[in-house]
């Protein structure tokens, strides 16, 4: 029968002896090589990090199991095979606000977590010769050490838990980085043909796919986590989020970062605020790199005089069904060599990525791979991103999102349980 580790070891990890504490160091690497003693039904605080408090004394022998640190790494192995093999669930919004307790938010990630973490380390795995890069060696080790983190962790200890995924949330900060790079290395490595090179940027989208699905419900445990209890908590959602307002915002973002005087970027809101729901954080990271491709391409095409007859423009709108933003610039186009790469992961005109140092925080922007992981976005979003090339003269980029009213879902769902 197959262990479950969360229930034997996170749980209820303990050991007889005084050195329990040796287990946990300040670095989140919790095991030495002392036998460890698993109990299934003990009493009292329970978490590896909560028994370090407890020592022996909650539990009854009868309850315990002892292993050794080798036989442990054989569970979390075992478990990682078996998690790979599970299908990975994705979220809509709605889901997302529907689980915006901590208590709720908390047994969602660690249900879902480890089965897209065991994904994406055996993705890793496939990848010929991964060991030899750097980048993917590191992707492995910071996947591992979460993957084993989260199903050593129990998601009804809420403190311990917030703690273990502050953790995990530092460990990932630059897992977009070090992927474009693993990416660039295997490229530059491999002479890949046309066909490698496809097969390599479904990979790299899948993985991404992975990353933003768990990025976004480790922000949304955060969120829902310092929310204020008195208040109804949608976490990273924003149920009244007026998209006007967040163009303006990346606009001011882009504006100050580039600080060219002449370059304008004008938002035409709608005479009507639009209200919807959506997550204004990642809705922020999208048209901050929109306006940021559409702006380089305009002072580099373009002499500092010219630049005030070439503004930017963004338009908002919606109906009942979906927002659309445009943004359209006249920065030239893209060329007509560049057109069919844009989509890639592997392809940038950037002389080299961004310093980690300069970094604004941006999933999106910064590693070359902005255009396929803002559609990636977008669409994760429940929406969807197309651009229109007028080569020569400029790019429009639309942005369409769905809108749907996940405060009508929760009213519903709580009259029905009220019921
Ligand atoms: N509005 C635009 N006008 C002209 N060219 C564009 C525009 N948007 C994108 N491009 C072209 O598409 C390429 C890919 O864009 P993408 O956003 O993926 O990467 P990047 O901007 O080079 O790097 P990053 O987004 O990580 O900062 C750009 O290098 C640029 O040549
Ligand atoms: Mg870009």
């Amino acid at each position: 029968m197959f262990v479950s580790l969360q229930r034997a070891a996170g749980a209820r990890v303990s050991t007889t002896q005084s050195r329990c504490a040796s287990l946990w160091t300040s670095s989140g690497r919790q095991f030495n090589s002392t036998p460890l003693v698993f109990g299934s039904a003990a009493t009292g605080a329970g978490g590896a990090q909560g028994s370090r408090a407890s020592s022996s004394t909650t539990q009854t022998e009868s309850d315990q199991v002892t292993v050794s640190s080798r036989r442990l790494e054989d569970f979390i192995k075992a478990e990682l095979s078996f998690y790979s093999q599970k299908q990975s669930a994705t979220f809509t919004l709605d889901d997302i606000v529907q689980a915006a307790t901590p208590a709720k938010v908390a047994k969602l990630v660690h249900e879902e977590l480890p089965v897209s973490y065991a994904g994406r380390i055996h993705q890793i795995e496939k990848l010929p010769h991964f060991e030899g890069y750097p980048e993917l060696a590191e992707l492995h080790r910071i996947y591992s050490e979460s993957f084993r983190e989260l199903r050593m962790a129990d998601p009804e200890q809420l403190d311990s838990f917030s703690e273990m995924l502050g953790r995990l949330r530092t460990r990932h900060k630059f897992v977009v980085p070090t992927l474009s790079m693993a990416l660039q290395s295997i490229f530059k490595a491999s002479f890949l043909n046309e066909e490698s090179q496809r097969e390599l940027d479904e990979w790299a989208n899948a993985f991404m796919l992975g990353r933003c699905s768990t990025e976004m419900l480790t922000s949304h445990y955060s969120a829902s986590a310092s929310c204020d209890p008195a208040q109804i908590c949608t976490g990273i959602v924003d149920t009244v989020c007026d998209p006007a307002q967040i163009c303006v915002l990346a606009a001011e973002t882009v504006r100050e970062k580039l600080a060219i005087e002449t370059l304008t970027i004008d938002v035409e809101k709608p005479a009507e605020t639009i209200q919807f729901s959506c997550i204004p954080k990642y809705l922020r990271y999208i048209l901050e790199e929109l306006l940021q491709n559409a702006a380089r391409a305009t002072i580099e095409n373009y002499p500092p005089e010219e630049l005030v007859t070439r503004p930017i423009k963004v338009t908002v709108c919606a109906d009942s069904r979906r927002v659309a933003i445009r943004i359209s610039d006249k920065g030239g186009g893209i060329t007509h060599g560049a057109a069919d790469k844009i989509w890639s992961y592997l392809y940038s005109t950037k002389p080299k990525p961004l310093d980690r140092g300069l970094w604004s925080g941006s999933p999106l922007a910064g590693w070359g791979m902005g255009m396929p992981l803002t559609r990636l976005y977008a669409r994760y979003l429940g929406g969807n991103f197309e651009i229109m090339n007028m080569p020569g003269i400029g790019v429009d980029s639309y942005l369409f999102l769905s809108r749907i009213d996940p405060g009508e879902n929760m009213a519903a769902k709580s009259d029905a349980e009220n019921d």
